[in-house]
């Protein structure tokens, strides 16, 4: 997935063993389609070397101001024009204190201070060192001046100490550094998903489930995080990873989900139902498991499982409530019925084998106007266009 395709990055390393993560990371960014031009400090060559880093950019690695390999000797102009965003990673300590302060006596501190584009850090130190006075005060005054801190995290340090102060994984660095590219359509809002299959239990150890790979859902909700909503995510049983930033809750059944967005759903601006939820559920559930040579080819009774989405589509005062429908014909027909059954303003529908556990799909919105196709693309693409057709769309109460 190319969510950094055309754009140019500067990633700055300054001295911290963090700078081992920073290899992955300039990994990871080229290979979402970014243009990586590494800038590192002294003190960062002491934790790895430009070699590692230019074989992993495919690109030279800059550390001296005075660079003969840059013509006019302004690699500090030369290097950020035309930069979508630097980015600092590791910053450490000392790198924070100098940026609050305008410092200019490196290649690196000289380009932030020259530079024409937004400059993100991802702070990496001991945790005394990041509860410092200093650096709270300059953690502080580096947000007052537009640079956006991503991170730290917490958990045990390279120096055998634990606690906030480490640098953020190469796979959250990435997942803020492509959000940080996508507009903020639901700042402040908070949003709850439904998402993947559920599980019905015929008896201990049998069930019935269904074939949703619950990636539609995540994509979702890693779209809703990047455009800046606080989300929950009530899932299924899927192989995923939880999405960065995402707050998972992990159910089975059909009843148990409901139960987790019922209790949810009030704090909730948007509610996006696009879990596959099991319609009925098994009724005489065995005890025990069912032996073959006991009985006959068990005869199984199913009763119907509660609605999700037109129970909270009935809420007085609830979130705004978005449907998926997956068919296998006549999708505008049955989406439109589906739409106005389940009483909810917006439906997205699409046909079910054609993006059945792919990673494409395609599909179209369905509103009080009609039918609106969106472009066809990878199901993150999709997403993002899905999370802001609905921030376009929330009333007033909700927006
Ligand atoms: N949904 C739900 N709770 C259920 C069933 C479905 O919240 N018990 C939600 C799904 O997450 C999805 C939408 O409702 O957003 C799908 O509607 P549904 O009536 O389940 O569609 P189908 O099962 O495909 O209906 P039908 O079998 O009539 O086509």
């Amino acid at each position: 997935m190319l969510d950094l395709r055309d754009k140019r990055i500067v990633l700055g390393l300054s001295g911290g063993i963090a700078c081992y993560k920073s290899a992955e990371l300039v990994r990871r960014m080229i290979e979402r389609g970014a243009t990586v031009d590494v800038v590192m400090t002294d003190a960062a060559t002491h934790f790895i070397t430009p070699v590692t880093m230019q074989a992993l950019s495919g690109r030279p690695v800059f550390v001296n101001a005075w660079d003969a390999r840059v013509p006019n000797n302004m690699a500090h102009i030369d290097l950020t024009r035309g930069a979508d965003a630097i980015l600092v990673a590791p910053a450490s300590a000392d790198f924070m204190a100098k940026l609050v302060h305008g410092r200019a006596d490196d290649l690196l501190s000289t380009l932030c201070l020259a530079r024409a584009c937004p400059l993100l850090v991802a702070p990496a130190m001991n945790r005394e060192m990041w509860a410092a006075p200093p650096t709270r005060r300059n953690a502080v005054q580096l947000r007052a001046d537009g640079v956006g801190i991503l991170g730290p995290g917490s958990g045990s340090q390279a120096c055998g100490e634990t606690g906030d102060g480490r640098m953020l994984e190469p796979h959250e660095l990435l997942a803020e550094l492509i959000a940080f590219f996508q507009p903020s359509t639901l700042a402040g809002k908070r949003v709850l998903i439904t998402a993947g299959p559920t599980i019905e239990p015929i008896d201990p150890v049998r069930v019935i489930t269904n074939r949703s790979s619950g990636k539609t859902g995540y994509a979702i909700a890693r779209a809703a995080w990047e455009a800046g909503a606080e989300v929950t995510l009530v899932s299924g049983p899927t192989a995923l990873d939880a999405p960065y930033g995402v707050t998972r809750v992990g159910v089975e059944s059909a009843r148990q989900m409901y139960d987790a967005v019922i209790a949810a759903a009030p704090g909730n601006d948007i509610f996006i139902a696009v879990a596959a939820v099991a319609d009925w559920r098994v009724a005489n559930i065995a005890s025990d498991k069912i032996k073959k040579d006991d009985h006959e080819p068990p005869a199984l009774e199913f009763v119907a499982n509660p609605d999700i989405l037109a129970t909270v589509a009935a809420m007085p005062n609830g979130p705004w409530c978005v449907g998926f429908a997956a068919e296998t014909q006549l999708l505008s027909k049955f989406a439109h019925e589906k739409r106005l059954r389940k009483g909810i303003p917006m439906l997205v529908g699409n046909l079910a084998q054609h993006v059945m556990d792919a990673d494409d799909t395609t599909v179209s919105l369905f509103d009080d106007a009609g039918e609106h196709p969106l472009p066809a693309g990878s199901k993150q693409d999709v997403a993002r266009l899905i999370v802001r057709a609905i921030a376009a769309r929330l009333p007033a109460r909700h927006a």
